[in-house]
């Protein structure tokens, strides 16, 4: 076989969504066919030979995409497989699929050798190439551990989608976002520099109350800062937005249909929102079969780069981002 090919792909994912991830690839009508699955790990074959551009399809169930070199009894084997490369270890521990913390961060274009260690005789070899909107971190997970004074898991999301779509912020930019309360979103969104108006009829929790201001229409030059609007998304009007208004997120536990009408009246309302992030929440995973659906409204709204991830921090969630 020359180069960068293979008659395998593997994915990792989240330990529970195997089954999404293999309807997912049959709706894209890829022509994949499911074989070897173990938790967290899921092997493809199809008619034609893959290569490394085989994996630019994007899988939202997939953290981790890799061109498979086989299956190996020891690591090092596995690391021979791959040794030309800079290599990245996954492993299947404590019921997740975990990135192995300490392995180098890739730069764009770099192919990345991947050992994924399933059981203490099974290991398995893949290649993928790094890419904008990939995960630099082994497994498509960085590790992130919760900080301990956020009020909500919503801190964890937050971060993580950051990092796994290396997504940068300046000062300058004012996030909306729409079910803030309790703010873990919102203290970490904070903790970078970035002023929040903050979307929800629920109360806000005590650590992010030093950053209050109580009139839009009178915010600090001195950032950041936290607006609250406390009322339901529907009845929040351009005066709570104001100006300068940069990215949409939403965090509200209401329907994918619900929150991208909601993003659509916002963006009209402020055109110079230039990024989105949502986590959506679905009833069943297997819902993430209606991507297309989420696709075609974003894009109506001018949004041209459009990713949607299961992050390893998620349950029956999505991270959905959207930028111009
Ligand atoms: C999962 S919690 C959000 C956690 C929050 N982002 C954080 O960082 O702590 C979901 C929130 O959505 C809010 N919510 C639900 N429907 C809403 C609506 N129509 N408008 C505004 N907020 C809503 C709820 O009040 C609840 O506080």
């Amino acid at each position: 076989m020359p180069d960068h090919q293979s008659d395998y792909v593997f994915a990792l994912c989240n330990p529970g969504s195997e089954k999404a991830l293999k309807l997912e690839a049959e709706m894209m009508a890829l022509g994949w066919r499911s074989g070897y699955q173990r938790r967290g790990f899921v092997t493809f074959k199809a008619d034609a030979v893959f290569s490394l551009h085989s994996l630019d399809v994007k899988i939202a169930c997939a953290r981790r995409l890799c061109l498979s070199l086989g299956k190996t009894s020891t690591r090092e084997e596995a690391e021979r497989l791959v040794a030309e490369h800079k290599i990245h270890h996954a492993r299947y521990f404590e019921r997740k699929m975990q990135g192995v913390a300490g392995d180098g961060q890739p730069e764009v274009g770099e192919i990345i050798g991947t050992v994924v260690e399933l059981g203490p005789t099974e290991f398995w070899a893949g290649l993928h190439r790094h890419a904008p909107f990939l995960s630099p971190h082994p497994a498509g997970d960085s590790g992130i551990v919760m900080a301990a004074d956020s009020p909500s898991r919503a801190w964890l999301k937050l971060e993580e989608a950051v990092r796994f779509f290396d997504l940068e912020f300046t000062e300058k930019d004012i996030v909306v976002e729409l079910g803030c309360a309790p703010g873990g979103v919102v203290l970490a969104l904070l903790q970078r520099g970035i002023s929040v108006i903050g979307v929800d009829p629920a109360k806000m929790a005590e650590v992010v109350l030093t950053s209050t201001i109580q009139n839009r229409q009178e915010a600090p030059s001195n950032r950041p800062w936290f607006y609250h609007c406390r009322k339901p998304a529907a009845l929040a009007s351009k005066r709570d937005l104001g100006q300068g208004v940069t990215w949409f997120m939403s965090d509200m536990n209401q329907s994918p249909e619900v929150v991208l009408k909601e993003c659509a009246r916002f963006k009209a309302m402020a055109p110079s929102i230039r990024g989105v992030l949502i986590t959506l929440k679905l009833t069943e995973i297997e819902q993430v079969a209606d991507k297309q659906t989420w696709f075609t409204a974003l894009r109506g709204m001018g949004f041209k780069t459009i990713r949607l991830q299961q992050l390893s921090v998620h349950h029956k969630e999505f991270a959905l981002l959207a930028m111009k």
